[in-house]
């Protein structure tokens, strides 16, 4: 069987997976792969903002200036907006979390949505040295129309600044800029990692090294989600 889609057409009870970990842990990367094996979708916060701003709408208009000073935008939105995409039809045997919950209060909101139960659900809390995570960002490319990611070294496209999906010129994310980097990583310190101290009370947390290559990550991520393909 695909690796990549072991899961899909299986019957079994949702899957409801969370990444925390600190920008440029790996979590985009890996939220994409666990969510195609386990086929159910996965659901970036930071895509759905970059949407909204290039699409000009209310939500993206307030976010554009906090997520270009690499600050987190409103917990109130961000729960709204969360509440309103797992509650689609597509989401009815599960989803992969990326970015969300970032904060205690979102956490609170997240688990409002599911009557308050999360025990069952699974929580990846990445961890990997802040040297790689400035090497990871500031070799960060991105397209700007499919949103995939790439690495300059570590996960290069098959053409040289260009994406393998559509072709679209490859750019680099305006908050990977050194300064907002910073601001990012010591917003994620002070009001994302008290989620792991949450998180480790309530459901089934695991902590994954993220600082190893791609796939002997998500191997891992494979075994704790109960499946060997
Ligand atoms: P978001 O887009 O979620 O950014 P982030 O959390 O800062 O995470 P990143 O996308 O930077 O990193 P990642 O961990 O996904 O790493 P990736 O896989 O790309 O949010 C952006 C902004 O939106 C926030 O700052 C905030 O303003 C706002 N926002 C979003 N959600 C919010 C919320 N819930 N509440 C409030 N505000 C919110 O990998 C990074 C690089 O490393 C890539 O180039 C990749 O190819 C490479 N790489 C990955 N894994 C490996 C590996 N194992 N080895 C070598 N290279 C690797």
């Amino acid at each position: 069987m695909d690796d990549a889609s072991a899961h899909q057409g299986t019957a079994r009870p949702p899957v409801r997976v969370i990444f925390v970990g600190s920008p440029g842990a790996g979590k985009g990367t890996q939220a994409a792969k666990l969510a195609e094996y386990l086929g159910v979708p996965r659901i970036s916060t930071g895509d759905m903002l970059r949407e909204a701003i290039a699409s000009g709408t209310p939500l993206g208009k307030q976010a554009d200036p906090l997520m270009g000073r690499g600050n987190l935008v409103p917990d109130d939105l961000l729960i709204a907006l969360v509440r309103e995409r797992t509650t689609r039809e597509d989401c009815a045997q599960g989803f992969v979390l990326d970015g969300f919950p970032r904060t205690v209060r979102q956490a609170e909101g997240l688990a409002q949505m599911s009557d308050g139960e999360v025990s069952d659900w699974t929580v990846f809390s990445v961890e990997v040295p802040r040297e790689e995570l400035l090497r990871r960002l500031s070799g960060r490319r991105w397209c700007p129309r499919c949103q995939a990611t790439y690495h300059l070294t570590s996960d290069p496209p098959k053409v040289d600044g260009v994406c393998d999906n559509d072709g679209e010129p490859l750019v680099q994310r305006d908050d990977d800029r050194e300064e907002v980097v910073a601001r990012r990583l010591q917003q994620y310190a002070a009001r994302t990692e008290p989620l792991i101290g949450y998180y480790r009370e309530r459901a089934d947390m695991v902590e994954i090294d993220g600082n190893r290559p791609m796939a002997a990550v998500f191997a891992d991520l494979k075994k704790h989600v109960g499946v060997t393909a």
